[in-house]
């Protein structure tokens, strides 16, 4: 048996206008997981201690937290990992959510994207048109198995930077769980599913990879990435600004080897659009005073054609 120190966030959103913590000391067997030792708190020192939980076997995705400032499933972390020097544990609510009670926080914004994408599947013929079940290749269904695997646990959307500076951002999950039916053979609602997530501000993903720890592997960054070529091969909603900006940063970038920094902010405006360019202005002159708006006609960096190569490997056909 080992004595784990619990440093708790502790907030009732009935009754507290800010937030304080308690440190709750557990006699408990040292390889116990954090959601075990909270249990263990609960029951030997607080009732009060408030968090979700309901399987304990990381299959529910229901007590996503902060532990020791990494957001992750509490029934899947064990306390003698994250344990500090000084024998602590310190628990917090998922960051980007608001706190209710506790660990337990509001998950309306987390469910309201995830409604918005109607994940069910909208095949475009009835079952009556089908006289067996509507069959999926083995090569299809391997694309979609991960994804499937998602608990909505809701850690990659606590984890996202973007949807913390901008929450109207769908985040990591909703547009994994949209790449779900866009890449399902049975649905009928491909481009219109493209469209919808690209409303939801999919081009905001800033792919700083800090969605990818996924305690079920999906691993929705890489989804991101498939969803925004879709995007691009079906040609859905290409002149907005974030597919823009994405195709003229490679246009620039394997044209001269550079970031065209003049040329992406015009392609990603739009050449003749001069209200948009006007309202940019003011950016661009703080960058030219800062040295950072190279001439609008770069000259390639030598040995570009190495540069070209990496993208000749990299590139998926545009169709
Ligand atoms: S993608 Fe992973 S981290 Fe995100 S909600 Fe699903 S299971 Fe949780
Ligand atoms: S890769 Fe994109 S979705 Fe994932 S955390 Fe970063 S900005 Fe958010
Ligand atoms: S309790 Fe179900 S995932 Fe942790």
């Amino acid at each position: 048996m080992a004595q784990i120190k619990l440093d708790i966030f502790r907030f009732d959103e009935a009754v507290d206008t800010i937030p304080h913590r308690d440190i709750v000391s557990i006699e408990a067997p040292e390889n116990i997981t954090v959601l075990d030792a909270l249990e263990e708190a609960k029951a030997q020192v607080d009732g009060s201690i408030s968090f979700r939980r309901s399987c304990r076997s990381a299959i529910c995705g229901s007590c996503s937290m902060n532990i020791n400032g990494v957001t992750g499933l509490a029934c899947k972390t064990n306390c003698k990992d994250v344990v500090t020097k000084e024998g602590t544990i310190k628990v917090d609510p998922m960051p980007n959510f608001q706190p209710m009670k506790d660990m337990v926080v509001h998950m309306d914004p987390f469910w309201d994207k995830y409604t918005r994408l109607k994940p069910y599947l909208q095949p475009q013929d009835s079952d009556a048109d089908h006289a067996t079940e509507r069959r999926v290749s083995p090569e299809d269904m391997r694309k979609l198995v991960d994804v499937a695997n998602c608990v909505m646990c809701a850690t990659c959307y606590a984890l996202c930077p973007v949807v913390s500076v901008d929450p109207s951002f769908a985040g990591p999950a909703a547009i994994a769980y949209a790449y779900r039916f866009i890449e399902d053979v049975r649905d009928g609602q491909r481009k219109e599913r493209i469209a919808q997530i690209s409303e939801d501000y999919l081009w905001l993903c800033a792919h700083c990879y800090a969605c990818s720890y996924c305690p079920k592997h999906v691993d929705p960054h890489d989804r991101i990435v498939d969803v925004k070529r879709a995007a691009i091969n079906d040609r859905v909603m290409l002149n907005e600004r974030g597919p823009r900006h994405a195709l003229t940063t490679n246009k620039t970038i394997k044209k001269t080897g550079m970031l065209a920094e003049t040329e992406l902010i015009q392609g990603t405006v739009g050449r003749f659009n001069i209200i948009g360019l006007l309202k940019v202005a003011p950016l661009g002159l703080r960058m030219a005073s800062k040295g950072k708006l190279p001439p609008p006609f770069l000259k390639p960096i030598p040995k570009v054609d190495e540069v070209r190569t990496i993208f000749e490997a990299l590139e998926v056909p545009v169709s």
